[in-house]
């Protein structure tokens, strides 16, 4: 390769035209897990407020906000019972007033989360609508006739499984109807042909809190208001199941451009930025429609090709722990890179959220050993992608999963526990099926992202005083924590603020670059090059806890391969061999 730092394929990554939110990095925050300011035991609002200095000092320019609504919490706020309300236990509009001000004050932006696919069923628009067949609220819900099989016994009114591990259709014994529920019973799914129910949800969800000043939001299940006509039965891959996977059939229906389309519209007088959750969209061409910004829809999407790796496919824990390997982790790194690559959309970088375990546990090694290098070094991997970068609370001082000896019990999600009852249930019990389950579920629950947030080594964390919290604290809370991390140089906190600043000044690489992996099949080492019109990085990490040769591709005359950062101390840059999970980031400079 000559040293003119040109891409290998001659093509344009990104649009780079200035918006606030692409150079941004995003920390996200569940608010019952992250900071206790009343000594109930559960986060809250004040809670983040407070910390705010420390989100900032890490590197985040923008924090989003997990649901805040007022809600019964079925599904962890998820259900949400009034947009225009907080949920009590986390406090008051003007806390989130507060929030919202304090966060401005910081030059962060905030984004909150925008649950329209449906609501609680405690929702006044829900309670209005099952009152009666008549009630004008009737048609902003689905509702449906029973079917009767061949034995004339009821049946729903379609095959659907939730994705919820349950029947998607609830019976309503009042008015004699089914409505269709995509995720818990107690979240039935709004009817979006309904022009008026958009228009609601248009001014209540979203204009109420653009106007209290908050700077976008993240989508909800964005593909999914779009039912398809007739609501068809899904094929049938489980023939012993009552129920079958419908996320083909449900995810990206016919309507929906045209709702976000007009969704965009409602924003468009304001300077948001929109990031929707994308799941079941393996069409490049769809999700492209949805980001592309001449479509004015989406700024961006997550993709779920990273998050998906290792999870079964019928369901995500039809599987055994580590059931990938790395040449299918760099392929799903492709697929959202990718996106970026002589178009006009945009893409995220991201591996924690919410719904997924901690990426340490599943991608790397969360031994005592290694799990410090193995922070670091996924580290590097999130921040030298491209796109807009989103770090999960806790990602950044290498939090791990639950401990594998923690009883199902420890286990809070209704994901995680449908899923283990419907083991049981379809097993009679049986002990080697429910271990299995609970390898799975040790290995990929949610729950493994809602514990509460370690600050510090004192009992609860530092996250409450009461000892009752709502979630049991990790046991490893005093060797993993903010306080011990502020103190130490080598810690996954210092080195993501360090890499946060790298990814700052080597923008136009690490954020806009164009992504090209050089070592594609390789099953221990994952290399790419980033590459901007003038320069070009390296990077290089080790995912196995042993040393591995390098391979790296020639440098042609007058150009060198400088150390930028490294995720060992003194790293001699030497080009041998990689230690156990280390990465390494090199910058192309050109001779003069
Ligand atoms: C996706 C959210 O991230 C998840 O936590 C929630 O359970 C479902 N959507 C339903 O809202």
């Amino acid at each position: 390769m000559a040293c003119t730092a040109q891409p290998a394929t001659s093509v344009a990554a990104g649009n780079t035209q200035g918006k606030w939110w692409k150079d941004g990095v995003v920390y996200q925050v569940y608010p019952a897990s992250f900071m206790d300011s009343n000594g109930d035991g559960l986060g809250d609002i004040r809670g983040i407020t407070s910390k705010l200095d420390y989100i900032k000092s890490i590197g985040a320019t923008t924090i989003w906000v997990c649901p805040h609504y007022d809600s019964p919490q079925f599904d962890l706020g998820y259900d949400i019972s009034d947009y225009e309300s907080v949920f009590p236990p986390y406090g008051t509009l003007q806390d989130m007033d507060d929030l919202i001000s304090g966060c401005h004050s910081r030059g962060l932006k905030i984004i909150v989360d925008l649950v329209i696919n449906h609501t609680s069923y405690l929702h006044k628009w829900f309670q209005e609508s099952r009152s009666s067949k008549s009630n004008p609220k009737r048609d902003w819900y689905i509702w449906r006739p029973a079917k009767y099989n061949a034995n004339g016994r009821r049946i729903p009114p379609n095959n659907w499984r939730s994705n919820f591990s349950t029947n998607a259709w609830t019976w309503d014994e009042a008015t004699q109807e089914y409505y269709l529920h995509l995720f818990c019973p107690e979240q039935p799914d709004l009817n979006w042909e309904n022009p008026e129910t958009r228009k609601a949800i248009y001014a209540s969800a979203i204009e109420f809190w653009l106007k209290k000043g908050v700077d976008g939001f993240r989508v909800d299940t964005v593909n999914m208001y779009s039912k398809p006509k007739d609501l068809p039965d899904a094929p049938i891959i489980n023939p012993k199941a009552e129920h079958q996977g419908a996320a083909s059939l449900y995810c990206n229906g016919p309507r929906m451009h045209e709702f976000l389309s007009e969704m965009h519209d409602v924003m468009a007088p304001y300077d948001t930025m929109t990031v929707g959750e994308c799941p079941n969209t393996p069409d490049r061409s769809k999700v492209l429609k949805y980001v592309s910004a001449a479509e004015k829809q989406l700024d961006m999407v997550f993709l779920f090709d990273v998050v998906d790796v290792g999870q079964g496919t019928e369901t995500k824990y039809d599987t055994t722990p580590r059931n990938w390997t790395l040449p299918v982790l760099k392929k799903a790194v492709n697929n959202s890179q990718s996106l970026i690559i002589g178009t006009d959309a945009w893409t995220t970088s991201f591996m924690e959220n919410h719904d997924q375990a901690r990426s340490i546990s599943r991608f790397a090694s969360d031994a005592p050993e290694h799990r410090v290098h193995s922070g670091r070094m996924l580290a590097m991997l999130n921040a030298t992608l491209s796109g807009t970068l989103f770090i999960y609370q806790g990602q950044e001082i290498g939090m791990i999963n639950m401990p594998e000896d923690w009883p199902i019990e420890e286990y809070k999600d209704v994901e995680s526990g449908n899923f283990y009852k419907y083991v049981a249930r379809a097993t009679n019990s049986d002990p080697v099926a429910l271990a299995k389950a609970k390898a799975a579920i040790q290995h990929l629950s949610r729950d493994h992202a809602r514990y509460p947030m370690c600050w510090d080594s004192t009992p609860q964390g530092g996250f409450s005083t009461n000892p009752k919290t709502w979630m049991r604290v990790h046991d490893l809370t005093d060797e993993i924590n903010v306080a011990q991390q502020e103190a130490d140089e080598g810690s996954v906190l210092n080195f993501w603020r360090r890499m946060l600043k790298v990814r700052q000044d080597y923008s136009k690489l690490l954020v806009h670059g164009y992504y090209e992996v050089l070592d594609e099949k390789n099953e221990h080492t994952y290399s790419y090059w980033k590459t901007s019109k003038d320069s070009r990085a390296l990077v290089v990490l080790n995912f196995t806890h042993r040393a591995q040769d390098l391979e790296l591709p020639k440098v042609e005359t007058g150009g060198r391969l400088n150390l930028a950062i490294s995720t060992y101390e003194h790293s001699t840059g030497a080009f041998d061999s990689l230690r156990p999970y280390e990465g390494r980031l090199y910058i192309l400079e050109c001779e003069t």
